[in-house]
């Protein structure tokens, strides 16, 4: 089975990429799809900078990207870091910076890294293995109240106080061990409320909710992108693609403040957005592969103060 089949290549390479001879940064490396995409155009040029903060990906990475060796440095990183990576590396400015959010399908795909619901194992969801929050703590030791508000705020869940409260109800009597214990839960949940066909699988939202409080996935983002918007050179990309409505509404909105004069004015850069509305998949594309259908790209480049003062 593929690594992971990477999303809107053609779209990312053709947008990101202004000069060959630039630095790109590739700050969700997973199966390396994008990046040997970018490495393709830009080599023997270019340099790319590629982080994840997953060991695994980076591990199938190094290998894929080995023809472009000489021009590739891999740094397992979360992206929130992005800033003391790319100065410790020695780069004060780079010419494009890209984020392929979410998870890889290598990381839904084995079950021991208990992110699926269709797969029955420990309750894990890590991104990084090192760190030591994993779901099976949330699930089992957040307070009702704490579930509630992630259910809530990270998987947009209307049932998120029921199922918080189901949850603590059943932990009391036995601990929540694996991702089908609940999924389950939920199901049965779901199926004592509602009636007839569900559009998604009913512990979608909730999983996705336990995730993005796992990974600190939304925090990360925002502090990334703040930091890529520094440390892009003036003329150069940023494109992020996102699956969910939480993380594209993170990338919308910092663009969008981006965007704002006076901020532009305040730091003597900005941004400005490449297109009006997201980019969107093919239909060829999604049904070559259906795990595109959410996927939206959004781009922007930085512009400085000049440009502003001479529109
Ligand atoms: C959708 S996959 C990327 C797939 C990749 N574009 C490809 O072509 O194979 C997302 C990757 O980003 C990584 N990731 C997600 N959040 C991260 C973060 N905050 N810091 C570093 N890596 C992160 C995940 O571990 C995963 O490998």
């Amino acid at each position: 089975m593929a690594f992971h089949i990477p999303v809107m290549i053609e779209q990312v390479v053709t947008n990101l990429i202004t000069r060959k001879t630039g630095i790109y940064v590739d700050c969700t490396v997973g199966g390396g799809g994008h990046s040997q995409n970018i490495l393709e155009t830009i080599y023997p040029e270019g340099i790319l900078v590629g982080l994840d903060q997953d060991i695994e990906a980076l591990e199938f990475a190094r290998e894929r990207l080995k023809p472009y060796q000489d021009r590739v440095v891999l740094v397992k990183s979360n992206f929130a870091d992005l800033a003391i990576v790319l100065q410790n590396l020695g780069f004060s400015k780079v010419t494009g910076v890209f984020f392929d959010l979410g998870i890889s399908s290598h990381q839904v795909d084995t079950p021991q890294r208990g992110f699926s619901f269709n797969k029955d194992n420990f309750l894990d969801m890590r991104m990084d293995l090192s760190k030591k929050l994993h779901a099976h703590y949330i699930v089992n030791h957040y307070s009702e109240k704490q579930l509630t508000e992630i259910f809530s705020k990270y998987g947009e869940e209307r049932f998120s106080r029921s199922l918080a409260r189901l949850i603590a109800l059943e932990r009391k009597k036995n601990p929540i061990e694996t991702t089908n214990q609940l999924a389950e839960l939920i199901i049965n949940f779901y199926a004592k409320h509602k009636k007839g066909k569900w559009r998604i699988h009913p512990a979608t939202k909730i999983f996705q909710a336990i995730r993005i409080e796992v990974n600190g996935e939304l925090s990360s983002l925002e502090e990334a992108l703040w930091k890529a918007v520094n440390i892009l050179e003036v003329r150069g990309r940023i494109g992020v693609i996102s699956y969910h409505s939480l993380e594209d509404r993170t990338v919308k909105n910092i663009f969008r403040e981006w965007e704002k004069k006076e901020i532009i004015n305040q730091y003597g850069y900005g941004l400005k957005k490449l297109f009006k509305k997201p980019i969107y998949p093919s239909e060829e594309e999604i049904k070559q592969n259906p795990r595109a259908r959410s996927a939206r790209l959004r781009l922007a480049e930085k512009i400085g103060t000049k440009e502003v003062s001479e529109k």
